[in-house]
């Protein structure tokens, strides 16, 4: 039998009925039986601020021991102002510290952006990459996702179109084998 690994799967979009939050759903029901998907909240964190390490909120000590236990991230974001939404770059330096104890070190990930216009979040995408860079998360580059034009990505009856299916299905295969090439042994 496969190894089934765990998969915490992170939204830049806090908004309810959110782009972003549909597609993370979409992966969640499409993925393989070797991978798990669990969306994992960022919305309740509170900024980040050296000061409170020494009695760290309880959000981000829930944020770090679940991120910790996970065989792997993957990010769903819509892009802000050509960069990553707040919330989402708080919650990676919130994963980052304390000094030597960061959640992304050598984790496996990977990154989908999405947008209505026509460039699907490339820059936040981009932007969200040079972090993974610095946090020494092994990140897929292939497939590339810069979902355009999301909101035609269902029909009208709310289901996905077979073109965006067929997208989001591949891009989980190739996770999945990227998972198991890199991740810690
Ligand atoms: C946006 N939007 C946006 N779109 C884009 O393609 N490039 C951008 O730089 C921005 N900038 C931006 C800033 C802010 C503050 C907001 C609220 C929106 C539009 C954005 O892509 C659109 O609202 C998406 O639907 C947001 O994703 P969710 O919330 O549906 O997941």
């Amino acid at each position: 039998m496969t190894d089934v690994r765990s998969v915490g799967v992170l939204v830049g979009s806090l908004r309810r009925g959110s782009f972003s939050g549909r597609v993370a759903e979409a992966f969640a029901a499409l993925a393989p039986a070797s991978l798990r998907l669990g969306t994992i909240d960022i919305g309740a964190l509170p900024l980040y601020n050296q000061d409170l390490e020494t009695d760290p909120p309880p959000e981000w000590v829930a944020f770090r021991d679940r991120m910790g236990a996970v065989d792997a991230v993957l990010f769903v974001t819509p892009e802000y102002n050509r960069s990553v939404p707040a919330a989402l770059k708080n919650a990676l330096d919130v994963g980052s510290r304390p000094f030597g104890q960061s959640v992304w070190d050598r984790k496996p990930g990977a990154v989908v952006s999405q947008s209505p216009g026509p460039l699907g979040g490339f820059g936040a995408n981009h932007h969200l990459r040079q972090s993974l860079v610095y946090l020494n998360v092994p990140t897929m580059s292939q497939p590339e996702a810069y979902l355009g034009g999301i909101a035609k990505a269902w029909d009208a009856g709310g289901s996905l179109t077979p073109e965006m299916r067929d997208i989001l299905e591949r891009f989980l295969k190739a996770f999945a084998t990227w998972i198991e090439t890199t991740r810690p042994r």
